[in-house]
């Protein structure tokens, strides 16, 4: 694998480059910003109108923030290099960090990427729904090699929210769609969320009201043995049960298949102290369950209820200015998975 990543890096920087060049050379601003010349931000009603806007701003090459039932994306076409480009500009991504394309239904996804049986047998159980599946691209789909980073794999989604599903019918266009956050940030998860980082940088957010999951799809590397390169939205252990077979765990040697998975990525801006009974002078206690805290991801230990509050209450963190945060111990089962790799990725040391 590591020979491969090699081996396209140097044609993703060369292409990066003149990518840069190109937008330097129109604007000094983002293309988002430029084209549509924005300091505002559409904030587009959940209804016809809405969607027949965002469907066109994204038909158009700019950059739409949508809800999912995990958390906002952040759209852009998948076909259209300059949108997808406006998405890392937005965000200030790190710029190897590919990205996932999202789709209305299977027959869309089976035009991106080939489907193994075990790939047929996860679409079937989870899809619609919170599960990524990261398969090999079939050759001349179209897709931007931004979207890839390069690689020859694509990663899909099926998103389940009835707006997100309108949204993708209508725009007709596979889009790419990372979390609507600036890079490293916690994840959106209701428009103001969105809002409160991407102002003015992106063309529209459709306001869908808060997610429902919280937490970003579980993602499934399928083009070898099925692998699991993030816990999320969906427990493993219905993928492994599906699949009859145990997940791979993704290995620092598997990073570069899933760069993603930088150390530092989901980080409020206090320092977290994780697995914490109390509170130590000057922190704030993040309860759940029997540690009761000054705030509770769950008081009844309901690990679905955590993972839907877990970002709101990091950004509230953030919002009322919180240096040291602590954090109570989380069950590493079912959804306390992803809640406890999001919790450690924030207690990481910073890149930044
Ligand atoms: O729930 C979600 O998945 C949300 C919503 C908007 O759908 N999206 C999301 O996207 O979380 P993002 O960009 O924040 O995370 C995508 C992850 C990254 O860690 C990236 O490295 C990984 O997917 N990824 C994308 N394509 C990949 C590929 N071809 N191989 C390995 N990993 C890939
Ligand atoms: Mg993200």
């Amino acid at each position: 694998m590591r020979t491969a990543w090699q081996a396209c890096t140097g044609r993703i920087i060369a292409w990066f480059q003149r990518a840069e060049d190109g937008l330097r050379r129109q604007s000094r601003q983002p293309e988002t910003l430029r084209q549509w010349g924005k300091s505002v931000t559409e904030r587009l009603q959940p209804d016809q109108d809405g969607i027949a806007r965002a469907a066109e701003l994204l038909r158009e090459g700019a950059c739409v923030a949508f809800p999912t039932e995990t958390v906002y994306g952040l759209g852009a076409d998948a076909l259209n290099d300059r949108a997808v480009a406006g998405v890392f500009a937005a965000k200030d991504r790190p710029t190897f960090n590919p990205l996932i394309a999202h789709v209305a239904n299977t027959d869309a996804a089976r035009e991106l990427v080939n489907f193994n049986d075990a790939a047929k047998r996860l679409a079937a159980a989870f899809w619609p729904g919170p599960l990524t599946l990261v398969l090999p691209m079939k050759p001349g789909g179209g897709v931007s090699p931004l979207v890839t980073a390069g690689l020859d794999t694509l990663a899909v989604r099926i998103p389940a929210h009835a707006l997100a599903q309108e949204l993708l019918s209508a725009a007709g266009v596979p889009v790419a769609a990372p979390s609507a956050n600036p890079s490293g940030r916690v994840s959106p998860t209701t428009a103001d969320h969105v809002l409160d980082g991407l102002a003015g940088r992106i063309a529209a957010v459709l306001d869908g009201g808060p997610c429902d999951v919280g937490l970003e799809s579980t993602i499934i590397g399928l083009s070898e043995e099925p692998t699991l390169l993030r816990p999320g939205g969906l427990p493993t252990e219905a993928i492994e049960t599906c699949l009859g077979t145990h997940l791979k765990e993704a290995s620092q040697s598997d990073a570069p298949t899933a760069p993603g998975q930088l150390a530092s990525h989901y980080a409020p801006k206090g320092r977290l102290r994780l697995n914490a009974t109390a509170a130590r002078a000057g922190e704030v206690l993040i309860g759940f369950g029997d540690v009761r805290g000054n705030v509770t991801l769950s008081a009844s230990g309901d690990l679905t209820e955590a993972a839907a509050n877990l970002f709101r209450i990091l950004r509230q963190m953030d919002a009322d200015g919180v240096t040291h945060i602590a954090v109570a111990p989380i069950p590493g089962t079912g959804l306390g998975r992803a809640i406890n790799d999001r919790l450690h990725r924030a207690a990481a040391p910073r890149t930044s």
